[in-house]
């Protein structure tokens, strides 16, 4: 199985060739996504060729294949994990009972649901990043944002083999809606409320891929737990694809912070105004634009106190990220404290499974900043970046709209009110930022806010010509 068809028009290891209906279904979405790709996609680039890697096989380790490749030639296409022999439900109300292979009709709204969901974020972050390539710091950095763009592409293509294979006419309806809703857009925006903010600049394109794509890592993970064997399989493979976001936004994060240090050398100061007009990015700045996005992201777990989160996991849809690591797969029997505005409650685990989600979540967002404080603290500053308190700037859960700190510490609204500029960028910050971003495309070369990374793509040197314009 876990060879792909490249043969057919949409490559894929499923054996979708034996199943007319069906991929007739899907040859008739894929000219809508290639239309949806020339509109809503990178914005220009489209002809040029691209060093992007395609998935040849699903295997774990050497898996894909690299490349120059035009980006509409790239080949999208539908690949699952292997399947796990024996597999069983590792969790909830019928854990150790045999995974499904069919959708359960009690569960059929809810699983579309929750697809539906992940699936929009997808094309949602293309959208968000169309404009990003005409002020790329380097090619190689203008590599990494296509690669992921792509990438992104095929996690809808994941997400919409599913509807199509297994929730019928609704499943294909929902489809054709995961390309008719757009970031930003009034009418019809995207479901979540982040995959609705502007990326205009790659500080916030390393924070994003840094924490939103982190967020797709965690539920890619508790998906891949699920009782649902097509969408674990599915979300087990998107992970491998997953781990490159991020890995573009940590060294992305590094390399700002490497240049930072170097500019302070220089000048031999670490005032905010003398390392902006060195044009490079203040720590003070960076650490407005790590509290902004990593607010944002923590939205995206749900709510403190959630029944559905609690349904989900009893009734085997969603588990917990590497559910195996817990001993108890049941929690029926278990508790958690949680700090709500109104005083310390104790909630049935099962309805807190989104707070254990997303403090499992700021671990791991914590490693890349302990990497950051190090190379910090070597170069002799006082300064450390810091993750905002997950009660700072929440518009979702018990914590919404109160007047909470970074810190996580509850002020008048007053005070909160006047000093959110301080603690999330100002018009002002963004403004400098945008005037840093200026289009470096010769082959090895960085632009000045940011050091060039360690190694380049594959084995392939820095210098090389990752994105050929001409
Ligand atoms: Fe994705
Ligand atoms: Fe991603």
């Amino acid at each position: 199985m876990s060879s792909i068809n490249y043969g057919e028009k949409i490559p894929n290891n499923v054996d979708l060739a034996t199943d007319r209906t069906l991929q007739r279904a899907l040859e008739h979405w894929q000219p809508q996504f290639l239309q949806w790709w020339g509109e809503m996609g990178p914005s220009d680039f489209q002809q040029n060729d691209v060093y992007l890697r395609t998935a040849v096989s699903v295997d774990a380790d050497g898996w894909a294949q690299y490349g120059a490749v035009k980006m509409p030639d790239y080949r999208w296409g539908i690949f699952l994990a292997d399947a796990a022999a024996n597999r069983s439900i590792g969790f909830g109300d019928a854990m150790g009972q045999p995974v499904w292979q069919q959708v359960p009709g009690e569960y059929r709204s809810t699983l579309r649901r929750l697809i539906v969901t992940q699936g929009d974020t997808e094309p949602a972050s293309v959208e968000q990043q169309r404009l990003l390539g005409h002020s790329c710091p380097s090619l190689y950095d203008l590599r990494n944002l296509f690669q992921i763009n792509v990438e992104e592409g095929r996690h809808l293509w994941a997400m919409v083999y599913l509807l199509h294979a297994y929730f019928g006419r609704d499943g294909r309806e929902e489809a054709e809606e995961l390309l008719a809703r757009h970031s930003g857009d009034t009418d019809k925006p995207r479901i979540l409320t982040t995959f609705n903010e502007p990326i205009s600049d790659w500080l916030s394109l390393f924070c994003f891929t840094y924490f939103t794509d982190r967020d797709g890592k965690y539920q890619l993970k508790s998906f891949a737990e699920s009782a649902f064997d097509p969408l674990s399989r599915t979300c087990r493979f998107m992970l491998t694809e997953e781990a490159h976001h991020m890995f573009v936004g940590e060294t992305g994060l590094s390399r700002v912070v490497k240049r930072t240090l170097e500019v302070m050398k220089e000048l031999g100061s670490d005032d905010s105004s003398k390392v902006r007009a060195h044009g490079a990015v203040d720590l003070p700045l960076l650490q407005k634009y790590l509290n902004f996005w990593c607010s944002s992201s923590l939205d995206l777990f749900g709510s403190e106190i959630s029944s559905n989160s609690a349904a989900n996991f009893a009734s085997g849809l969603k588990g917990r990220p590497d559910e195996s690591q817990y001993e108890d797969h049941v929690l029926r029997e278990k508790n958690l404290k949680l700090t709500t505005p109104e005083g310390e409650q104790d909630v049935p685990m099962l309805n807190a499974l989104n707070e254990v989600m997303r403090e499992s979540y700021l671990k791991d967002c914590e490693i890349g900043l302990k990497r950051w404080n190090r190379s910090i603290e070597r170069a002799g500053h006082a300064f450390r970046l810091a993750l905002p308190s997950s009660r700072f700037r929440r518009s979702i859960g018990a914590w919404a709209n109160q007047p909470v700190t970074p810190e996580g510490g509850m002020i008048s609204r007053e005070e909160y009110d006047r000093s959110l500029a301080q603690w999330i960028p100002s018009d002002a910050d963004r403004a400098f930022v945008h005037s840093l971003m200026q289009r470096v495309v010769e082959p090895g070369k960085m632009a000045g806010w940011i050091a060039p990374p360690e190694r380049g793509i594959n084995n392939l040197p820095v210098e090389y010509e990752y994105v050929k314009l001409h």
